[in-house]
């Protein structure tokens, strides 16, 4: 399908679902304030790739917390789940899952760790996870693609 909807009303505040786009699987994660918090707090100079990497939006556009969600959805965070470095599936979806040290999400692969706003804090992979083309089309729906 080119567009998917997501009702994101039975994901509490702390939990994560996948969903397929595409053919690819997109994490959804309803965040913490801690998390946000965290994920505000970075600049983006100290970011390996400092670039938002949201799908059609203008490729230099900075990687902050705000242009990688949407206004006045902070909490959530909707990211396309294949590490950049060679395609595996970051662990930190599943509750108990190991997020590694930056509270996002962790490649078992090579060991990437991604932050709690997707962005590449360590390891091998070139580039922030993918944020793909979505809107909110009610409070808690949202349209991906
Ligand atoms: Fe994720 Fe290599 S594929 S670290």
């Amino acid at each position: 399908l080119a567009s998917i909807d997501v009702d994101l009303t039975p994901v509490p505040e702390g939990a994560a679902i996948t969903v397929l786009w595409r053919g690819k699987p997109v994490f959804i994660r309803h965040r913490t304030a801690e998390e946000i918090k965290k994920a505000q707090a970075v600049q983006v100079a100290e970011l390996k790739d400092p670039y938002a990497e949201v799908l059609g939006a203008p490729s230099d556009l900075p990687a902050t917390d705000a242009n990688r969600t949407k206004d006045g959805k902070s909490q959530w965070l909707v990211l396309i789940g294949i590490c950049t470095h060679l395609g595996c599936v970051p662990k930190g979806q599943a509750p108990g899952d190991e997020k590694g040290p930056y509270g996002g999400w962790f490649c078992p692969c090579h060991g990437s760790m991604y932050d709690t706003a997707g962005r590449i804090r360590q390891g091998p992979a070139p580039r922030n996870l993918d944020v793909p083309p979505y809107q909110f089309t009610a409070d808690t729906k949202i349209l991906i693609g």
